[in-house]
């Protein structure tokens, strides 16, 4: 599947913002979270709705709601933490399981190092969050996980990929739609996304 990207002019001005080495964490955490909620926005256009009879002040009528049961979200920790609260924001219900991973600074390879989800995931739609698509290693660890315990719908919002990233992504688990708010060049040799935005981790706690 080819990844859906976000060219929305809010978008665009959010993100320039959120990459400026200027702006500060709080700036950086908010941001992240109003372009988690674009993604999301745009994720869930094919939600299913159920049918359902409201009372306007003025009248009776038939309505239309998401059963918000139907998703579960999975923030990969650290830096998916900052984009939970833009998606709890529009879908307050949502049940959020948490993956730990972390690369190894020198082979890239992602370590699990915790794993908690909700009761039931594998008849939900999973939105796996990570503001990073770099190597792609920590997206593929993530979503191997989802599928080792019976999940078979799996989204990803990511805020900025690379093609070498997604490729991987696409090569091995070609059934994973993956949304973001752009594509960048390509990596540098540590590892980092160019232009990118620097260690979104860092730069949302404030660690270095
Ligand atoms: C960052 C980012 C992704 C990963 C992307 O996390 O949030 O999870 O790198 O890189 P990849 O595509 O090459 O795997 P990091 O490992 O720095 O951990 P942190 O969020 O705890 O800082
Ligand atoms: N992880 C980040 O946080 N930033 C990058 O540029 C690459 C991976």
């Amino acid at each position: 599947m080819e990844p859906i990207v976000l060219t929305h002019p809010l978008v665009k001005h959010k993100l320039a913002i959120l990459r400026d080495k200027n702006s500060g964490t709080k700036e950086f955490r908010e941001i992240a979270a109003e372009l988690a909620t674009m993604l999301c926005y745009e994720a869930t256009k094919d939600a299913p709705l159920y049918d359902t009879e409201i009372e306007t002040p003025i009248a009776k009528m038939k309505a239309q709601k998401l059963d918000e049961d139907n998703y579960a979200f999975l923030p990969i920790l650290r830096a998916g933490m900052s984009m939970v609260e833009g998606i709890l924001n529009i879908i307050p219900n949502a049940k959020v399981g948490h993956i730990g991973l972390f690369r190894n600074e020198e082979t890239l390879e992602p370590t699990q190092y915790y794993f908690k989800v909700p009761h039931g995931i594998e008849n939900r739609t999973v939105i796996i969050l990570d503001p990073m698509i770099a190597t792609g290693g920590s997206a593929c660890d993530a979503i191997q996980s989802l599928k080792n315990i019976g999940v078979k719908k799996i989204k990803f919002l990511a805020l900025i990929a690379v093609p070498e990233g997604l490729e991987r992504i696409q090569k091995e688990h070609p059934d994973v739609q993956i949304y973001c708010t752009s594509i960048d060049s390509h990596l540098n040799e540590k590892g980092y996304i160019v232009p990118g935005l620097g260690d979104a981790g860092d730069r949302i706690y404030g660690t270095k």
